[in-house]
């Protein structure tokens, strides 16, 4: 056979986190403001969902005006400059319309002059699954700094008379800087979809809202993620005891408590950013880390453990080490 002789570029050992963003839009809605208009109540949902509150996108706040706020905080706080940035990878299952790819605009919005940009769908796993992607392109050569963002709209897909679903989703955006490094700051990436349970929690067609199988999917949450953790940490060579925080999808509170007590990270913050921001999607897992990261909640430097699950049903996790 006779050679193509092509080149590949010198590549990074490894790929990390500079830094985060967040944005939640202003508009609070309180579990009281619901029952106004549908039958619940505040207890019921802190119970159950363990949600005291959420935010709402105003009208003229899209997957884009929200991800250009994380976006913008994330590079900000990163030290980089816009041109720095050769990829925006944005995450989103609730986007408005299905072209051009929100991660093209939003990158034109922060003055990002022609970087790779796409759009992911893995639902409320997204983020995770472009953070495998980043670091996989950072460490190949094809990017040396990428935006990942998770940016969701849920209050649109949503039907507001349904009070299985209008009581659990909410909107916001949080970004994430990867760049190359010596030492591996993202530990490897462990996805997978289990096809079965596709329509567990499905928005059918355009026509439609948010649907799910609320039982179904607690009972698989609670039962399939903490091996795919657990299986995290083992790749990355991280004992669950060293975690400094466990970072589940910040899908309902109970799950969230099911899965830490599965990993047994006993020196590890759990994040709780559900109870103030809702469900919401591929948007929970960079807004959780951004608030505890902002706290002062976990140490600059420790492992955290990234678990994001939901619709497909997909799933996928890995260990980071925080900025
Ligand atoms: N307020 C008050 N009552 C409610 C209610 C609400 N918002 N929603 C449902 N109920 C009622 C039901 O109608 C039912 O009443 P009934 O016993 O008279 O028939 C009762 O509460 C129990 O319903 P059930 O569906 O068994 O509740 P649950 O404990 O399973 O909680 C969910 C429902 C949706 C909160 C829960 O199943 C869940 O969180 N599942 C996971 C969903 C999820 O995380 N999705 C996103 C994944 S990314």
């Amino acid at each position: 056979m006779v050679s193509a002789g092509l080149r590949i570029p010198e590549v990074a050992a490894g790929a990390r986190i500079l830094a985060f963003g967040d944005y939640r839009p202003a508009k609070v809605v309180t579990n009281d403001d619901l029952a106004k208009s549908i039958d619940t109540d505040d207890a019921w949902i802190r119970s159950r969902v363990g949600i005291a509150e959420r935010r709402i996108a105003a009208d003229d706040e899209g997957i884009v005006e929200l991800g250009v706020h994380a976006g913008g905080k994330a590079l900000a706080n990163s030290g980089l400059a816009p041109s720095d940035i050769d990829l925006v990878i944005l995450a989103t299952c609730s986007a408005e319309s299905p072209m051009p790819s929100h991660a093209a605009a939003v990158a034109h919005r922060l003055g990002i002059d022609a970087p790779g940009a796409f759009d992911l769908n893995a639902a409320c796993a997204g983020f995770c699954y472009a953070l495998g992607t980043a670091s996989a392109a950072v460490r190949a050569g094809s990017a040396r700094n990428v935006l990942v963002i998770g940016s969701e709209k849920m209050s649109q897909w949503l039907d507001w008379t349904d009070r299985t679903t209008c009581i659990i989703f909410a909107d916001g955006a949080g970004a994430a800087v990867v760049t190359g490094s010596d030492e591996p700051g993202i530990g490897p990436v462990v996805w997978g979809s289990d096809g079965e349970g596709f329509d567990k929690i499905i928005i059918p067609d355009r026509h439609s809202f948010i649907r799910q199988e609320g039982q179904a999917v607690f009972r698989w949450a609670t039962t399939a993620i903490a091996p795919v953790a657990l299986e995290a940490c083992e790749r990355a060579g991280v004992a669950p005891q060293d975690l400094a925080a466990i970072v589940p999808h910040q899908a309902n509170l109970r799950i969230i408590e099911a899965i830490a007590r599965k990993v047994k990270a006993v020196n590890a913050v759990v994040a709780d950013d559900i109870v103030h921001s809702g469900n919401t999607s591929g948007a929970s897992i960079p807004l959780a880390m951004s608030r505890m990261i902002e706290r002062g909640d976990v140490p600059s430097g420790a492992p955290a453990l990234l678990v994001g699950f939901g619709a497909g049903l997909s799933y996928a996790a890995q260990v980071i080490q925080i900025p």
